[in-house]
């Protein structure tokens, strides 16, 4: 692709103005109601957020993951423990996310520190899954090099034989973790990319919120 014919892409955006003013004191709040908007919408996949960690060398990663818990204490994805995010995770506890609403003009950034949910809260959430992906989340050895999809397909036929059609547990391998927020960005496409950005800190405590340039 040329690079003309990337210049020639991007939207107009707009929408309706934000302002730190108009928006709740608690960035949560205001966020879950910006998730209720893009389900109304019906967007495909609203909750899917990019995932971005940094390894023990400084380098950082990226990854879509699915936001599967939302409340007071933070936003909540599922995932594999031996991962390479999670290796991630264990040398720099802090991770970022990024869920884009396009057809909103909306985006959403969050950082903060990372914490595992408890053994119960994934449990609850491994039990509500479908057999298939439980049995993919027990076989997988996720980031991991594989010979070949048949490998993969063996791995799965394996454990499935092994739990005939009995309630499969979670693996301890597999889990939530929780980013717990100290700073929230909500960012409203509007024209001539004067964008709204309207940013939550959390200090001592406390959120606070002002205006950034777009
Ligand atoms: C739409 C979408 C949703 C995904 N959801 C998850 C998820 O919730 N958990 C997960 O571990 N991987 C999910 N993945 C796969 C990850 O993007 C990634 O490939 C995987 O977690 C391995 O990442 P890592 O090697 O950096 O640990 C999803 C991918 C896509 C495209």
């Amino acid at each position: 692709m040329s690079k003309d014919a990337l210049w020639r892409l991007g939207n107009q955006y707009v929408g309706a103005p934000l302002d730190p003013q108009d928006c709740d004191p608690d960035p949560i709040v205001e966020f879950r109601a910006w998730m209720l908007a893009a389900v109304a919408a019906q967007l495909p996949t609203p909750n899917a957020m990019t995932l971005a960690t940094v390894d023990e060398h400084g380098r950082p990663a990226a990854r879509i993951v699915l936001l599967k818990e939302v409340d007071e204490r933070g936003f909540v994805f599922y995932t594999n423990y031996e991962s390479r995010k999670a290796r991630d995770l264990a040398a720099h506890p802090y991770a970022a996310l990024v869920l884009f609403w396009e057809p909103m003009h909306r985006q959403v950034r969050v950082e903060g520190a990372i914490e595992r949910v408890t053994p119960e809260e994934s449990d609850a959430y491994f039990g509500s899954r479908a057999r298939g992906s439980q049995l993919g989340a027990i076989a997988s050895p996720q980031s991991r090099p594989l010979p070949t999809r048949r490998a993969l397909e063996d791995l799965v036929a394996s454990v499935s034989r092994a739990h005939g059609d009995s309630a499969l547990p979670r693996p301890a391998h597999w889990g939530g973790y929780r980013v717990v927020p100290d700073m929230v960005e909500l960012w409203q496409g509007q024209p001539s990319r004067l964008h709204d950005r309207v940013r939550y800190r959390r200090i001592d405590g406390a959120w606070i919120r002002d205006r950034l340039a777009p």
